[in-house]
């Protein structure tokens, strides 16, 4: 039987060769290349490039590079070798400095620029931070970088079977807000291949899937990166979910014909009063669905909830290349030469707009600044 491209991990540590394995994302759906990270440049590439993307994924995808990249730091100072300049590891030969000082001052600048590969989603900083905290704590504890590596091995595992169970439980509790037939609208990617397993807005339509709730769900395009032509509507067909794929502007259409009983979406920073920044358009969505009184849900993992950004107007957007919109994807240019270009790839849905936010801990009703409180635990 040929593999679904569900059968595939988003992300995955290859402890043997010591690298990252992702799916390239900006090849699909025409073709399941999966491809190795080995060095910072290949892994801050592969998330700047999208080639993994989505929240969730990016924080596994840049744990997994961490710990990757620690061997390396651990094995040139074990190893006493001076191949600092080739590998990219970063490691100072600062006379007299201890082995560990040396591996956090190199750790910290690998953390610290795989940090700067995208701006928006907090589940890469959130996920780093882990990373560094536990690495913080053994070595304070003096203990071996041998053990070191093994702490870190357990964290960036750790960090993927959480976003599995995570996206679960999303499922169950977003699944408790349908009804058997229901349209459901969803934007952009928040589908497995933005996670771990079962997506974050998706999850709740697979266990449906399981259960026979018989869902119909239409799936923007997402312009100008098509997250939603080329890895919403492949995932959700290839696992036998009935899915249309609409033109971003058609959302109002299909509204007001009736065709959609609720929007779910994903999200890459939800701020402490419930604004929500996500994919470049969900804003616009929202706006409709409060037109049409359709409930409008964020399906949110609480890594990414971000309770020390107060609002929307904090979340930094990530602007990207102009190319992005006036020639990928076309056989030839389809913008004038020079034209100015506007790209920002998120935007922000006032909390006025969201009906709840879903997250594994449960349903958070507005007021958000008091119900996120109580939903996001302290790690
Ligand atoms: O630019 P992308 O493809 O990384 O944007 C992804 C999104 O906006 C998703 O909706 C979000 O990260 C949530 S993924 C569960």
């Amino acid at each position: 039987m040929t593999k679904s491209i569900l059968d595939y991990n988003t992300v995955e540590l290859d402890k043997n060769d010591n690298c990252v394995i992702i799916i390239d994302q900006t090849l699909l759906p025409a073709r399941t290349e999966l491809i190795k990270l080995s060095t910072a440049k290949e892994i801050w590439d592969a998330i700047y490039l999208l080639k993994v993307r989505g929240a969730p994924a990016i924080g596994v995808a840049a744990a997994f590079g961490l710990y990757v990249l620690s061997v390396q730091i651990s094995d040139e100072i074990r190893s006493g070798s001076d191949m600092q300049k080739d590998s990219g590891t970063n490691v100072e030969t600062a006379a007299g400095a201890d082995e560990g000082t040396r591996f956090y001052e190199a750790f910290l600048k690998q953390k610290d620029y795989l940090n700067s590969s995208r701006p928006t989603a907090v589940n890469l900083s959130w996920a780093l931070n882990r990373m560094d905290r536990v690495c913080k704590a053994a070595l304070d504890e003096g203990r071996p970088l041998e053990e070191v590596i093994g702490v870190l091995y357990k964290e960036s595992m750790d960090i993927q079977q959480e976003d599995i169970d995570t996206c679960r439980k999303i499922g169950e509790y977003g699944l408790s807000l349908i009804k058997k037939g229901y349209g459901i609208l969803t934007h952009c990617n928040a589908g497995q291949l933005a996670t771990s397993k079962y997506g974050t807005a998706t999850a709740p339509i697979y266990l449906g899937l399981e259960k026979g709730y018989d869902l119909r769900v239409y799936a923007d395009e997402t312009r100008p990166l098509l997250q939603g032509a080329r890895l919403t509507s492949f995932e959700l067909q290839s696992a036998g979910v009935d899915v249309t794929l609409i033109c971003d502007n058609m959302a109002y259409s299909v509204m007001k014909k009736g065709l959609i009983n609720a929007v779910f979406v994903g999200c890459d920073r939800v701020a402490a009063n419930g604004d929500t920044a996500n994919k470049i358009g969900t804003g616009g969505v929202a706006t409709l669905a409060k037109r049409f009184n359709i409930p409008f849900y964020v399906c949110a993992p609480t890594s990414t909830i971000d309770l020390d950004t107060k609002c929307g107007d904090d979340i930094k957007i990530e602007q990207r290349p102009d190319t992005e919109i006036t020639e990928m994807w076309y056989e030839h240019r389809m913008a004038p030469e020079g034209v100015k270009v506007y790209n920002p790839a998120f935007d922000v849905t006032d909390n006025e707009y969201i009906t709840a936010i879903i997250t594994e801990n449960g349903i958070a009703y507005p007021p958000y600044s008091d119900s996120l409180k109580k939903l996001k635990p302290h790690k």
